[in-house]
């Protein structure tokens, strides 16, 4: 968690977002909409076919999966690794893990609520380090984190929502959404038969 690699991936790729004119971050054109599984699960009923691969690719980076998630060799570290989610998931536990993320929570991945002895909570990534308990509330952001004596800590749980904000790619279209999940199923390969025209 404070890792520096991991900061530094993700202030490149903000700085790449905010830079713009690169097309593998193309904006998202929209209009979006608060989808849930069924509509979503609904749009690819007929297949995940003739999709564009660099507007998947676009889409990814944009809405700022690349930030949390490493794929195809690059991205941050605060979320699995997508490389291989078309392996092990179906299309509908993926549509679920990206639209209802906090529905199953990784427990590695996941948050915890930490009880102080003042009676206080800290909410975050937890661990460790030099006698000291690290709470980082936003992993992106390892910098920022508050670290108390073991002592103080009253108790430990997960915390039941996830890390993974919900809602990440309302701000796509129908195509743009099925672009992107065409983009995760072929795990970067653009001679994925998703893309075949
Ligand atoms: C702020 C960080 C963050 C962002 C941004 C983010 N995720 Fe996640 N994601 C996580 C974390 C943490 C988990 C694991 C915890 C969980 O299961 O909710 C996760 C889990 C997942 C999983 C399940 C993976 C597995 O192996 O179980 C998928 C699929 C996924 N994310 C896809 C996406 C996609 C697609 C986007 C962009 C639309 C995205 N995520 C954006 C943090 C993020």
């Amino acid at each position: 968690m404070t890792d520096p690699s991991e900061r530094k991936t993700y202030e490149e790729i903000s700085t790449r977002r905010a830079a713009g004119g690169d097309p593998t971050y193309a904006a998202p054109k929209g209009p979006g909409k608060a989808y849930s599984v069924e509509q979503a699960l609904a749009l690819a009923s007929g297949g995940v076919k003739g999709r564009s691969f660099e507007n998947g690719k676009a889409m990814y980076n944009s809405v700022g999966c690349a930030a949390c998630h490493r794929f195809d060799g690059a991205g941050g570290g605060v979320g699995p690794d997508l490389s291989g989610v078309a392996s092990r998931y179906t299309l509908r536990d993926l549509m679920e893990n990206i639209i209802e993320p906090s529905k199953v929570i990784s427990d590695q991945y996941g948050s915890e609520e930490v009880l102080l002895a003042d009676g206080s909570t800290l909410v975050g990534r937890a661990y460790v380090e030099n006698g000291k308990l690290v709470v980082t509330a936003d992993p992106r952001n390892p910098e920022e984190f508050t670290a108390v004596a073991l002592d103080q800590v009253k108790n430990r749980k997960p915390y039941p929502v996830s890390l993974m904000p919900a809602g990440m790619i309302n701000p796509l279209n129908q195509d743009e959404l099925l672009d992107l999940v065409a983009y995760l199923q072929s795990g970067g390969n653009p001679k994925h038969k998703a893309f075949a025209k």
